[in-house]
């Protein structure tokens, strides 16, 4: 069955590999996942943003998510990811899922604290993990957009407050990445990485990854990232490839036969990044 990624996160933070989370949005980038990391025998996130919940489904989405953990030979979570509406949550783990990200890092210190603890306590009671972020990423992800003015480093000295305070089973970091592609090289912060992992036992998460320099990512996991959060770079991935295949063929009209590159090539890439993890027989 689906699980929730605290073990997998445990056990990354112990064995120092990243458990890659992908962003999927419909049946076939699910399988695109699911069948790279088989391969190559990785456990995996696959998450899901509200955006992409409306688009599929909750029941239809989370039933997919099932499907492909029975008959798979790897540990699959299915998380929620940057949820900011608890009904949502609450009604997304009634339906079996068993890890989510409660997003209320554009709220004041004190009421993020408040809107995560609620989560947590709830999602106690069905086992399922939580992950919460402090600080804010600059970008776009889904709705939530934060403009360069607004963003905010993840301050070390409150992250123990924060994750003690909350008691969340991992912490999201804003460390110098953004959501979305950038305009020049991220520069990491890693010296507050080195700080946040020091007053910090839970497993931290590094959202924003594409567009990443795979040795940037690399020297994060070094540091103590036990989860890489991979989206635009899989969806260019797969756009491109079917942008391509209509260029070629004008006058294609089977799902089966144009989807079939968007797979493929978005499957390269969903490898290459969880080789970059380390995640690779980790399974
Ligand atoms: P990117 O779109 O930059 O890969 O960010 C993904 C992310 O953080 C999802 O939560
Ligand atoms: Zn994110
Ligand atoms: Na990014």
């Amino acid at each position: 069955d689906i699980i929730s990624n605290r073990n997998l996160l445990l056990d990354a933070q112990k064995r120092n590999y990243a458990v890659p989370a992908f962003n999927i949005h419909n049946l076939e980038t699910t399988k695109v996942v699911v069948e790279a990391a088989e391969e190559l025998n990785s456990p995996i996130i696959i998450a899901a943003t509200p955006g992409t919940i409306k688009f599929a489904g909750a029941r239809y989405l989370i039933n997919i998510m099932k499907s492909a953990a029975a008959d798979s030979t790897i540990p699959i979570a299915f998380h929620l990811d940057h949820h900011e509406n608890i009904e949502d949550i609450k009604e997304s783990i009634k339906l079996g899922c068993k890890s989510v990200m409660i997003d209320a890092s554009a709220l004041e210190y004190e009421e993020n604290i408040a809107k995560v603890r609620e989560v947590v306590e709830f999602a106690r009671l069905y086992d399922v993990s939580v992950e919460a972020e402090l600080g804010k990423l600059v970008g776009q992800e889904d709705d939530i957009e934060v403009s360069a003015a607004d963003s905010e480093l993840t301050d070390p000295n409150l992250a123990a407050d924060f994750v003690k305070r909350t008691g969340i089973d991992s912490l999201a970091v804003a460390i110098g990445t953004a959501h979305g592609l950038y305009k020049k090289d991220p520069k990491i912060d890693y010296e507050r990485l080195k700080a946040i992992e020091n007053n910090v036992d839970v497993p931290l998460v590094l959202h924003g990854a594409s567009g990443v320099p795979g040795k940037d990512v690399k020297k994060s996991i070094e540091m103590g990232i036990t989860k890489v959060n991979i989206a635009t770079e899989l969806k260019i991935a797969f756009s491109d490839a079917v942008k391509n295949y209509f260029k070629k063929y004008p006058e294609a009209n089977d799902p089966r036969k144009y989807l079939k590159p968007g797979k493929e090539s978005m499957k390269k890439l969903v490898k290459k990044k969880i080789k970059l993890c380390g995640s690779v027989n980790k399974g």
